[in-house]
């Protein structure tokens, strides 16, 4: 008992709060800017046409299409996006109107708010 038992568990609390400062710093690297995000949501809800919404449920972007697949529970990640929005997959067209700014928000926009990246 005593001071061994004390020095381990500073040596714990030193180890929890290490791990707790460097999470968040982590978390920021990975996810996309708010800015970022917030072009993707216009991009889902307006800039393309047809809307996202109109065949796809995203809870974030408050749509309940029933044409696809959920996004919430497919949860695409940036790169299946991409490749769905321009080259299009089965009945969704390929939209050829959105520049590459609009389609990389886009995509970072639905792999964040369904939990894929
Ligand atoms: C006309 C209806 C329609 C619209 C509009 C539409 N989609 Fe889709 N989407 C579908 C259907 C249907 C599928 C499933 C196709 C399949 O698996 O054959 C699909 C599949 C997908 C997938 C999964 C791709 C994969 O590889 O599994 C993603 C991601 C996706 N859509 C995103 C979007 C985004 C983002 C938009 C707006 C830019 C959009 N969709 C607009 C109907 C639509």
């Amino acid at each position: 008992m005593g001071s061994s038992n004390g020095r381990s568990l500073l040596r714990g609390l030193l180890i929890a709060t290490l791990a707790f400062a460097a999470a968040p710093a982590m978390a920021e690297a990975e996810a996309p800017d708010e800015a970022k995000l917030e072009l993707g949501r216009t991009v889902f809800l307006e800039r393309a046409q047809p809307a996202c919404g109109i065949c796809h449920t995203l809870a974030d972007a408050g749509t309940e299409g029933a044409i696809g697949p959920v996004l919430d529970d497919l949860r695409p990640t940036v790169e299946v996006v991409t490749r769905a929005v321009t080259q299009g997959i089965g009945p969704m067209r390929p939209y050829t109107d959105l520049s590459e700014e609009e389609i990389d928000a886009l995509a970072h926009y639905v792999a964040h708010v369904t939990g894929a990246e």
